[in-house]
């Protein structure tokens, strides 16, 4: 999720183009970069400067030492390839003719990076937007003009991409196509401009369009032209926004929390980009790990902390049903001091969305001193743990600013389900036919997720049903549990509420002493493996006087009837659910924390990334 702007017929394109990367900070800021239209063709500078990376590039561009009117901007957080400079967008062609900045994954650029080697173009980053401005390059050299090579290298691409191009050739045109990641653009009295999102916007567009999904945008100063891929004009989608900055860098959500959360369902889909072939099975190509150290593994552990702990819990039930492997998790700050049994047939997975969190790089240490294979699965390109790691599996989240983890812990979850089917592929654990199947139902996920985000609404009743009591407990059994434990951590951390999350069958060995009426029992009652026995465990709080809300399947009456109030999900594979389960969970602490009049995105006495033991 990285920030871009791009601006025409503007009295000064370089402080404009500054102006609107600072705006989209909160998208990523690891590297940044302007591409400016000048007298004497296109003129990049770039910067790796981590959190001033912006007011290094002013410094180094101020250099130029004349106003232009034209050029492109990119604030960058790194999917593909390190921050660095190198890495940093805009990236340019051979000739230096032609600029792009990008925003999203181009899933298929491994494949084109060797197809335009091996033709002679010189690439010289790590990144996946690379490869745009090479093709575009070979598109002009064919006599195609600037939007025709877009319209051209469109169709070699795949995957999800906000783009804006430049050429020195056209120096009063930019063109931009989107796919997922959105695109708006603004236009102005001689002027027009076209960013990842309003903010960018704001201060100088008198009427904003946003890009549909497909449609490729020619921009002039003062004018718009946008058509689809096969070249028909469209009408642009016109935006009434009356938003103030801050709303605009929260999209019109009253929090990051919010924000965030709904951003849950394209933060899975881009976490599954690339992952998984055609013919249904799963790449994992990028943990830097060859397929015979795998096979090697005899043992995993995971270690993380909160929710990312939540997450790995999950993983546990998922790598031993389908690989077949025992798996050991670990609260990462107790590992190393239990003298865990470690050798170079253990895999240790840390799990950390940060990739800073002392305790987990910690116990990776350890790990690394009985010199076991370490794999990390984080959010942060080039974090500390994604460094000392021998392998990576980056979830693709984009920054998250709320302090509650949302939409990191769900794609935390889809980075460790595609693991544990790797290894069962490689073992041989599954057939072929049913890794297929699983990967269908983890194609579907995104628009489950979407589901539940969409009946909000009813969420929040129910959370202001039970806004006055004070207990709270959340119950859940096999992958269940975590998802209860989940809900629990969330409702603590964010409403300050007492909330404890148990498996559900160990209640009656001491917490149902604690149970009386108006107690609330949350329980997660969708229809996995002991959804009979759970219900049991439900009677049992009924019968003491809890209020219990249950997660349930659409349509599931028989769960309805036997409690007090109903959150619906859709169903899924068993070991998929927890994914779709916490989500009305988090929406749940989101509504009673803002009943409480909490500020949600900055709880008390904590902190988003914790690097002290
Ligand atoms: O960055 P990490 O995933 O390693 O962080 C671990 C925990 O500190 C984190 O999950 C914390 O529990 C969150 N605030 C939960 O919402």
């Amino acid at each position: 999720m990285c920030g871009i702007a791009g601006v025409t017929g503007a009295s000064d394109a370089l402080q404009y183009l500054i102006d609107s990367l600072f705006r989209l900070e909160y998208r990523g800021y690891d590297s940044a970069g302007i591409a400016l239209q000048t007298s004497d063709g296109i003129w990049r500078v770039r910067a790796a400067t981590g959190t001033t990376s912006i007011k290094s590039v002013k410094k180094l561009a101020d250099e130029l030492g004349y106003p232009v009117a034209a050029g492109i901007g990119h604030t960058r957080w790194a999917t593909h390839g390190r921050p660095s400079e190198d890495n940093a967008h805009p990236h340019l062609d051979c000739s230096g003719r032609i600029a792009v900045v990008h925003n999203g994954i181009i899933e298929n650029h491994v494949l084109l990076s060797d197809e335009l080697a091996a033709e002679g173009h010189e690439l010289t980053s790590e990144t996946d937007t690379e490869v745009v401005a090479h093709l575009i390059e070979d598109g002009m050299a064919d006599g195609l003009s600037l939007t025709g090579a877009v319209r051209r290298c469109l169709e070699r691409i795949r995957g999800h991409y906000a783009l804006v191009v430049i050429s020195s050739d056209e120096p009063e045109l930019l063109v931009a196509a989107r796919s997922v990641s959105p695109l708006v653009a603004g236009i102005s009295k001689g002027m027009a401009t076209l960013a990842s999102d309003i903010p960018a916007l704001l201060s100088h567009a008198t009427e904003i369009f946003a890009l549909e999904d497909g449609q490729l945008a020619e921009v002039w100063p003062g004018k718009l032209v946008v058509s689809s891929l096969a070249g028909d004009t469209v009408l642009p989608r016109s935006l009434q926004v009356n938003w103030t900055l801050e709303e605009a860098k929260r999209e019109g959500f009253e929090d990051y929390m919010a924000k965030e959360m709904h951003e849950q369902p394209r933060a899975i889909s881009d976490t599954l980009l690339g992952r998984m072939s055609p013919q249904g099975r799963i790449i994992l190509d990028e943990t830097r790990f060859d397929d015979d150290e795998l096979r090697e593994v005899e043992k995993v552990f995971v270690v993380a902390c909160g929710s990312s702990y939540h997450a790995g819990l999950v993983a546990k039930y998922a790598l031993e049903h389908w690989a077949r492997l025992p798996v050991e998790i670990d609260i990462a700050s107790e590992f190393r001091y239990r003298d865990p049994v470690l050798d170079s047939r253990t895999l240790v997975v840390g799990v950390s969305q940060s990739g800073e969190t002392l305790d987990t790089l910690m116990a990776m240490r350890e790990a690394a001193y009985w010199n076991s294979k370490l794999l990390v699965i984080t959010n942060v390109v080039d974090s500390s743990m994604a460094r000392e790691a021998h392998g990576v599996l980056y979830t693709r989240a984009g920054p998250e600013i709320g302090v509650a983890a949302t939409k990191t812990h769900l794609t935390q979850m889809i980075a460790l389900e595609l693991l544990a089917l790797y290894l069962a592929q490689l073992r041989g654990t599954l057939y072929p036919a049913e890794v297929a199947a699983l990967i269908e139902q983890l194609n579907a996920l995104p628009e489950k997720v979407q589901h539940v985000l969409e009946e909000e609404s009813a969420v929040k009743e129910v959370a202001l049903s039970v806004a006055s009591v004070r207990d709270f407990f959340f119950i859940g059994r096999h992958v269940g549990f975590p998802v209860a434990l989940e809900g629990a951590l969330k409702l603590k951390e964010i409403s300050y509420l007492r909330a404890e999350g148990y498996p559900a069958g160990e209640l009656k060995h001491g917490p149902i002493a604690l149970i009386e009426p108006g107690t609330v029992v949350v329980a997660v009652a969708t229809r996995t493996r002991l959804w009979d026995k759970l219900m049991a465990n439900i009677a049992e709080v009924k019968a003491r006087g809890a209020t219990v809300i249950a997660v349930a399947n659409y349509g599931d009456q028989e769960t309805a009837e036997a409690v007090d109030q109903v959150l619906w999900v859709p169903e899924t594979n068993p070991l998929f659910a927890p994914v779709v389960d916490v989500v009305p969970l988090q929406l749940l602490a989101y509504h009673l924390a803002k009943a409480h009049g909490h500020d949600v995105d900055h709880p008390r006495n904590l902190a988003k990334t914790v690097t002290v033991e």
